[in-house]
């Protein structure tokens, strides 16, 4: 059900690339929502991808970038505002990549070249997209940044790598500019962290399955979805959430509070009994 939570309003999307991708189903319920936007992604995953039908289907253009490069994050930037006919009111960064974990080198013996390129794509991306949009004055006042991130920046979770540094720097960077933003412009700028999520990141992390099983059985509400974080993103974007900013928002049925579950200590005593 669509609520018209985003009519008149403008955006730019970082980081769709297939119908898994959480950025995907951002647009489209943003596009339920009425809004227009510009779809952005490197040129690499626009090849291998599929984001030119979610453009077809919301009827955007897409803006090819490596969100790693100035010039590129510029050109998006300055190319939706003429695309888009002026400033944007939103903005997604949905963008994460650890070579690390893509070459399975575990923390305690990773390749800092690796870290470096992980840190460059998952956080200073996000950081470079903002000092563009800020340069360009790009966004409109009461506008609304969102980032995607994860628990990991916080507790420590076995195989997450060097990813849980950039999420905890890319939270940072939404703290950092948040201030700034908000104090000069009355924009808004908050970090989503989501559950576990069968996409093509989400995929890359070691042992993911389990990951998804436990976290499904401790959170109360139970693990939330790639649409669900959609409509959340989405309320995040509109007039209903115009004071809240520099917040590390969790969107994850309840995960982040849990310690124990009935459902996990079951499924822990039932292991024991398989071994005895
Ligand atoms: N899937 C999960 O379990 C999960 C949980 C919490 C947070 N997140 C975060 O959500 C975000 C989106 O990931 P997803 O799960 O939808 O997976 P995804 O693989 O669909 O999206 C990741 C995107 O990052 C893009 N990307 C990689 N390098 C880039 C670069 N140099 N420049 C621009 N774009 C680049 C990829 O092309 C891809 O579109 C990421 O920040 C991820 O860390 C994912």
């Amino acid at each position: 059900m669509a609520y018209n939570l985003l009519n008149g309003k403008k955006g730019i999307i970082f980081g769709a690339l297939n119908d898994k991708s959480i950025a995907w189903k951002v647009a489209e319920r943003a596009y339920e929502e009425g809004a227009v936007f510009t779809l952005s992604n490197t040129p690499v995953a626009l090849r291998l991808g599929t984001l030119n039908e979610l453009a077809e289907k919301t009827g955007a253009k897409v803006l090819p970038a490596d969100a790693t490069s100035n010039q590129d994050v510029e050109n998006v930037i300055l190319k939706s505002m003429e695309m888009l006919g002026g400033k944007v009111d939103f903005i997604l960064h949905s963008i994460g990549m650890s070579p690390n974990v893509r070459k399975g080198l575990p923390y305690d013996n990773l390749s800092y070249d690796f870290f470096l390129k992980t840190l460059d794509i998952s956080a200073l991306s996000f950081h470079k997209i903002l000092l563009m949009a800020r340069k360009h004055d790009a966004i409109n006042e009461w506008g609304s940044v969102v980032a995607l991130t994860y628990i990991a920046a916080q507790r420590t979770l076995v195989g997450y790598n060097d990813m849980a540094d950039a999420k905890a720097l890319l939270e940072s960077i939404a703290r950092s500019f948040g201030y700034i933003y908000g104090r000069d412009k009355k924009i808004r700028i908050n970090t989503v962290s989501q559950s576990p999520t069968m996409t093509t990141a989400g995929s890359g992390i070691k042992g993911i399955e389990s990951l998804f099983d436990f976290t499904e059985r401790m959170s109360p509400l139970g693990n939330a979805t790639a649409e669900e974080c959609a409509g959340y993103v989405v309320t995040l974007f509109s007039d209903l959430t115009r004071k809240v900013t520099m917040q590390n928002l969790y969107h994850d049925g309840g995960f982040s509070s849990m310690a124990m579950s009935q459902r996990a200590i079951s499924q822990y005593e039932k292991s024991f009994e398989e071994c005895d």
